[in-house]
């Protein structure tokens, strides 16, 4: 399939089906990140792969206690819709997505490529995806300690992986226009 189909194919994931995914298949994900290009090719980023759904519920909404005070309303919402937790939306894995402290000015930006390139080949692969800042926001502390991220990394962002369920009500989001200049 052309890169450009999957670019447009693919969009956020806010309701998982809890069947389980296959190693093979995270594996493919982890993959195409790490053979994103990186600032001098420093490949400061690394994941942590939780495969445990009941782990990842319970770091969820761990979250979610900690931040009910901002996320009241989301919360409300995504229970509403019979998903578990308003931070995975119940993904039977996440991708806790890190770069290390060591890295340097671009780690960030070339994490994001990383994710980029998991977005895409996770579309490719029949899975479905959404990066999630929020569990930074609200969770730093608390996916550093249930995770057990290695003190010389850094979580970013992280990325529940998963089957979309049938009832997710998921849509592409529209984009605006008049984004781009031609100076000629
Ligand atoms: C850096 C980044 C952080 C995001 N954080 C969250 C988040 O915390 N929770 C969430 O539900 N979606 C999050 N998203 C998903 C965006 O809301 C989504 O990509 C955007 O609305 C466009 O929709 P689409 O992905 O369906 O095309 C994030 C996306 C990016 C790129």
């Amino acid at each position: 399939m052309e890169v450009i189909e999957l670019i447009k194919r693919r969009y956020s994931c806010r309701k998982f089906d809890p069947k389980p995914v296959p190693k093979e298949l995270l594996l493919q994900i982890l993959d195409a990140g790490h053979l994103s290009p990186s600032g001098m090719n420093a490949q400061s980023w690394c994941f942590y792969v939780v495969t445990n759904r009941e782990k990842n519920l319970a770091i969820g909404k761990k979250i979610e206690e900690a931040a009910a005070d901002k996320l009241g309303e989301m919360v409300k919402k995504s229970h509403e819709r019979g998903c578990p937790d308003t931070v995975f939306y119940g993904a039977p894995a996440v991708i806790y997505c890190c770069t290390k402290k060591s890295g340097g000015v671009l780690k960030e930006f070339d994490l994001g490529l990383a994710v980029q390139n998991m977005l895409l080949v996770a579309e490719r692969i029949g899975l479905a995806t959404v990066p999630v800042a929020l569990a930074k926001w609200y969770g730093d502390e608390i996916i550093r300690h249930d995770v057990g991220i290695a003190e010389e990394d850094d979580f970013f962002i992280a990325l529940p992986v998963g089957y979309r369920a049938a009832d997710s009500g998921d849509e592409p989001r529209p984009r605006k226009d008049d984004y781009f200049k031609f100076i000629e």
